[in-house]
């Protein structure tokens, strides 16, 4: 042991629970527990770390919360899954069993969604620059929300010919690129153009049906909602227009995630508050039938850990380093910006020292956290990464190594939905043809 190596203060930036000596990101004892048992159940399968496991409870959870939203005397919330914030196939199933519908942004994803058995009706079609996709997978009755000028001249024939029901995805003045505020996202009509495509559309013999907008992930609290819903109710008056759809897209902040200050990201969102901003505004959208929602995180963060094993322990400079199976790289970019969970099995206890978890790639980048933990964690433990439901799968990496296994949990069923990705995959992926 390195005689310098520091033992850390309880205020490490983080809420620290001086009982068991870890991170406190508010998950409640059940939750942990729910984890644990699931990952050692995992483990005594024989499933070889770094894996992800995944479970259909937290999702019937989330969405038992976002009942909240709901209000007899308003029209019905419709939650459509987003499918890119989780691709896996056993989740799809699962949500189309709960007859609930799907929304995708590019061609995989809506071939996926047919696949797994979700008819046309019940998919929404977003994202921009779709007409890049759509003629070659185009079927009659589509959803699909257009996103520019340039992407509705494009598609409009087929849109006419194929009864498609459509939409407009509007850019409200609050949507920025988060890290530099001054500049615009890409997405989504400007509203004079919006105003001009309501025009073309009706002239094509279509009705649109859907006014759209997507903030950003994570969004603060309910009062930029409410200011996106009162643009976009703005926008409706000036153009005479009532949809029979308003789509306030995704971005509810998951709770249990932490920014890399150590501040919770659902700190001030109140859902309860939300309902009351639904509350005012839904009543003045003349003849509104549904409110959509297309929540990702905040659906599907809980409903994944990553687990990856220690093998090598290094100490230098006041610094613990774990060199681990897995890590951002490789399986989580997200701890790029996100502080999540991470719990040991077996649990570790004893002073905490700083320390860095680190992936198996050969960056300093391949850093899951660096946080105060046990200093008696050691090679051969497991660490458990939590809210890895979202976006950990899309952005999964090969760097040098296969993909890691996905095991999916629903009733009292584990199984492996994904093996691991061996050399021969990894090495066709680099160009070598069996
Ligand atoms: C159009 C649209 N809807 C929904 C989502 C889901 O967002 P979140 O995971 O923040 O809820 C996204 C994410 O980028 C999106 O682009």
């Amino acid at each position: 042991m390195n005689a310098a190596l520091r033992v850390v203060p309880w205020s490490f930036g983080f809420r620290m629970k001086s009982s068991i000596g870890i991170c406190d990101f508010g998950h409640p004892p059940q939750v942990l527990a729910f984890w644990r048992r699931l990952v050692r159940e995992a483990l005594a399968m024989g499933n070889k770390t770094p894996f992800y496991l995944c479970s259909a409870h937290p999702i019937a959870e989330a969405l038992t919360e976002l009942r909240v939203l709901e209000c007899a005397d308003l029209p019905p919330i419709r939650h459509w899954l987003s499918c890119k914030t989780q691709p896996l196939a056993p989740l799809l199933r699962w949500w189309r069993q709960q007859g609930r519908p799907i929304e995708v942004v590019s061609e995989f994803e809506y071939r996926a969604a047919r696949q797994e058995g979700f008819d046309r009706g019940n998919i929404l079609i977003n994202g921009p620059a779709k007409h890049r996709w759509l003629p070659g997978v185009a079927e009659p009755g589509l959803l699909v929300n257009f996103d520019s000028p340039l992407e509705l001249k494009a598609l409009l024939p087929l849109a006419k010919k194929l009864q498609w029901h459509v939409g407009l995805r509007l850019r409200t003045s609050l949507e920025h690129d988060p890290e530099h505020p001054e500049y615009p996202t890409q997405f989504g009509f400007e509203p004079a153009d919006a105003t001009a495509a309501l025009k073309t559309l009706r002239r094509a013999g279509l009705t649109p049906e859907t006014l759209h907008f997507h903030l950003r992930t994570n969004v603060q609290n309910a009062a930029v909602y409410e200011q996106a819903v009162a643009e976009a109710h703005a926008f409706c008056v000036a153009a005479n227009w009532w949809p029979g759809f308003l789509d306030c897209g995704g971005g509810l902040p998951p709770r249990h995630t932490l920014s890399p200050e150590g501040r919770a990201f659902a700190a001030d969102f109140s859902l309860a508050e939300l309902a009351r901003v639904f509350r005012r505004w839904l009543p003045r959208f003349n003849g509104l039938r549904e409110l959509w929602l297309e929540n990702g995180r905040f659906v599907s963060a809980r409903s994944g850990v990553l687990v990856v094993t220690v093998l090598d322990v290094k100490e230098r400079a006041g610094l613990r380093q774990l060199i681990c199976d897995g890590g951002r790289t490789l399986n989580a970019l997200v701890s790029n910006w996100e502080e999540h969970e991470l719990i040991s099995l077996p649990s570790r206890s004893g002073p905490m020292v700083l320390t860095a978890v680190h992936g198996p790639t050969c960056m300093a980048f391949d850093q899951l956290t660096r946080r105060p933990l046990p200093r008696t964690l050691r090679p051969g433990d497991r660490l458990v990464w939590f809210e890895a439901g979202a976006y950990h799968l899309p952005w999964e990496t090969q760097f040098s190594h296969g993909r890691a296994t996905v095991l999916w949990h629903e009733g009292k069923t584990l199984q492996v939905a994904r093996p691991a990705g061996g050399f021969e995959q990894w090495w066709s992926g680099a160009g070598k043809q069996g």
